[in-house]
């Protein structure tokens, strides 16, 4: 990651990409922030500045490309059982996609491992063409056409998290996207679901939800699955608009864990 990559080789990634959804990169140790971020941007218009705000929140990482998802607060301790902070951060746990949230979507994310538990969090993948590809054909016909609305806080809420305030929901209203896409580099279709997705467009609230648990439960078989077990510098790429992803549990009030992570994005903005 840290050598000269010519134009060729980046283009040979990203049609391994549009084949696997799912790149592993390993690392003797973890990438410096400079080289994670030096990287991602050979891949399109990178993430630099938040796109919500969570009060109280302070920045531990100076760079702000990375986004932090390490169990620490701003100066490196490991943060309590009820912080508000690690309780959105435990919500991570139920299967998403970045930024599904927002009008404009992440494309890639490249998460590094800083250091990692003994034991637990992996981070595991569905291949959400695999699941178009299995769907039954009423389910297609059903589905396809579909928007359904994204909220950021929706998501933290149903895992467990506290109600946003006022001023966190208003920094980051809920955007809509197609439940079925095309992915441009292969023509193969793709369900296009996260953990904050809250309804239907046009359908009546219980109807929209029990439609995407249904599709939730399909997707996250185990045959779509894939779980990451994370060695120290593995940089892990995914393509957000092919997979979902989520964290799994470790002992996160004992244990440090630091991943930083890198998005990058639809478009500029
Ligand atoms: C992420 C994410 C999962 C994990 O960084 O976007 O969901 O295992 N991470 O940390
Ligand atoms: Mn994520």
């Amino acid at each position: 990651m840290a050598g000269p990559l010519d134009d060729s080789t980046i283009e040979t990634i990203r049609r391994a990409m549009d084949h696997y959804a799912v790149g592993i990169f390993p690392n003797a140790k973890p990438a410096s922030d400079e080289v994670h971020i030096a990287f991602s941007r050979r891949f399109g218009p990178i993430q630099r500045t938040p796109v919500l705000t969570i009060t109280g929140r302070q920045e531990r990482i100076r760079h702000p490309e990375i986004i932090d998802q390490s169990n620490f607060d701003h100066e490196g301790n490991i943060l309590p059982d009820n912080d508000k902070r690690l309780l959105y951060k435990r919500a991570n746990q139920q299967w998403h996609t970045d930024m599904s949230f927002h009008p404009v979507r992440a494309t890639y994310s490249l998460l590094s491992a800083h250091v990692i538990p003994p034991s637990g969090a992996d981070t595991q993948f569905a291949d959400m063409r695999a699941v178009w590809d299995a769907l039954p054909q009423v389910m297609r016909n059903r589905i396809e056409g579909l928007e359904a609305e994204h909220s950021y806080w929706y998501s933290r809420v149903t895992a467990g998290g506290p109600e946003p305030d006022e001023n966190e929901r208003r920094s980051r209203p809920p955007a809509r996207h197609r439940l079925v896409h095309v992915q441009p580099g292969t023509g193969r279709k793709v369900v296009y679901l996260a953990s904050h997705a809250s309804h239907i467009v046009g359908w009546p609230m219980d109807e929209g939800r029990a439609l995407l648990d249904e599709l939730m439960a399909f997707a996250t078989r185990p045959e779509f699955v894939y779980s990451h077990v994370w060695s120290l510098g593995d940089v892990v790429m995914w393509d957000n608009l092919t997979t979902m992803h989520r964290a799994t549990p470790f002992d996160d009030t004992v244990w440090p864990r630091d991943m930083r992570r890198t998005t990058v994005r639809e478009a500029e903005v």
